[in-house]
């Protein structure tokens, strides 16, 4: 099979770990016997650098044109990098909602799975890590707070800064039923999040979660608080099977899912639009405190890398083996600085690129 595959490196540590994941790629498509076509891309602060803005019409092109986008990480330090001087709309981030948006990518899965083997990196009381967890987290991505009408006005002298939360049904239902489907795939379980005792926007997301789940009578839904929700990741993870929720409660939430999974540097994620297409990076940010120190974790790419195999090439043997030679390399005791423990070895970046390829 030809993949053809648009590489965006970005900033910070992207350029790093989506090279580890080449090399994974590659060793795959040696071994099954599969041709790659991969090209790269820039994006966010590596585009303002060379364009002037974060995302160009070349790069939407170039990503509209390849089966799969494999992206590392964008931004920079909002501190001390002048990216962050600009407008909001030229910063690097700018970049990343204007491609989710050119492509309607608007279904991000975000799986947080508790490795056994990293179950001491797992900051909750062992009587909780000891269940492990294994959920996944389907968040909106195209809509609510993130594209609503924003601005800050002055009137009368006062500044006032205005978001706006909107979601169609139509929006709603197209997210809904991702969730139900992979549901079905996994252990048949849907917890919808929502803040439904207060916004509208919630309540219509739960009337029309409601309509979809008749469609999926095998398939158990649960409706969640945010707040609740946001408590119960930390009380009880192994409830979760899908988390269904909106964008920004979604970016909230996944940051602590992954978080209780011991290190962000584990995280996958998938954004899919309705066709096979999607762009996949990694659930963390782009480090830039650790960039070209070869310290960052790869395994978040590489494992983002099997999600696309899986996702939008249908190539499970090969992803299967992805994620088996991730398991195989904690199982072997080697480690990145984020996931070090006592007695194991630790390996920068490439190295563990290297170690990952070998076990294809
Ligand atoms: C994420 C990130 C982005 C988001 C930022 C960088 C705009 O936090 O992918 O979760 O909020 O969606
Ligand atoms: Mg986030």
């Amino acid at each position: 099979m030809e993949l053809h595959i648009v590489c965006i490196p970005g900033d910070g540590i992207g350029p790093e770990i989506v090279a580890e994941a080449k090399k994974v790629l590659e060793k795959v498509a040696e071994k099954y016997g599969h041709k790659l076509d991969m090209k790269d891309v820039l994006m966010g602060g590596a585009s303002i650098d060379a364009y002037g803005v974060p995302l160009t019409d070349e790069t939407v092109a170039a990503a509209k044109a390849a089966d799969a986008v494999l992206m590392g990480s964008i931004g920079g330090d909002p501190n001390t990098s002048p990216w962050y001087q600009l407008p909001p709309d030229r910063r690097p981030e700018a970049g990343l909602l204007g491609i989710r948006k050119a492509l309607n990518l608007f279904a991000n899965l975000r799986p947080a799975y508790l490795y056994p083997e990293l179950a001491a990196a797992c900051p909750l009381k062992e009587e909780i890590s000891r269940a492990g967890f294994d959920m996944l987290i389907m968040r909106e991505l195209t809509g609510g707070l993130y594209f609503g009408e924003r601005r800050t006005v002055t009137e009368n002298g006062v500044r006032r800064a205005v978001d706006t939360l909107t979601y169609d049904e139509n929006e709603i239902r197209r997210i809904a039923v991702k969730g139900f489907e992979i549901a079905r795939k996994r252990r048949g379980k849907v917890s919808s999040v929502d803040k439904a005792n207060v916004l509208d926007s919630s309540r219509l997301w739960r009337a029309v979660v409601n309509e979809v789940a008749k469609d999926y009578p095998d398939v158990k839904l649960e409706h969640v608080l945010v707040d609740n929700c946001a408590m119960q990741l930390v009380k009880d993870p192994a409830q979760f099977d899908v988390i269904l929720t909106e964008n920004m409660f979604g970016d909230i939430l996944s940051d602590e899912a992954s978080m209780v999974t011991g290190s962000i540097g584990m995280l996958s994620s998938a954004s899919l639009n309705d066709t096979k297409f999607g762009l996949y990076e990694p659930s963390h940010g782009s480090a830039p405190d650790i960039a070209g120190k070869d310290a960052a974790n790869p395994i978040a790419t590489v494992l983002s890398a099997a999600m696309m195999l899986r996702y939008s090439f249908d190539l499970d043997a090969e992803a299967d083996a992805v994620e088996e030679a991730v398991r195989q390399v904690l199982k072997d005791g080697y480690r990145t600085g984020d996931i070090m423990s006592k007695g194991c070895t630790l390996v920068g970046c490439r190295q563990m690129g290297d170690l990952l390829a070998e076990r294809i």
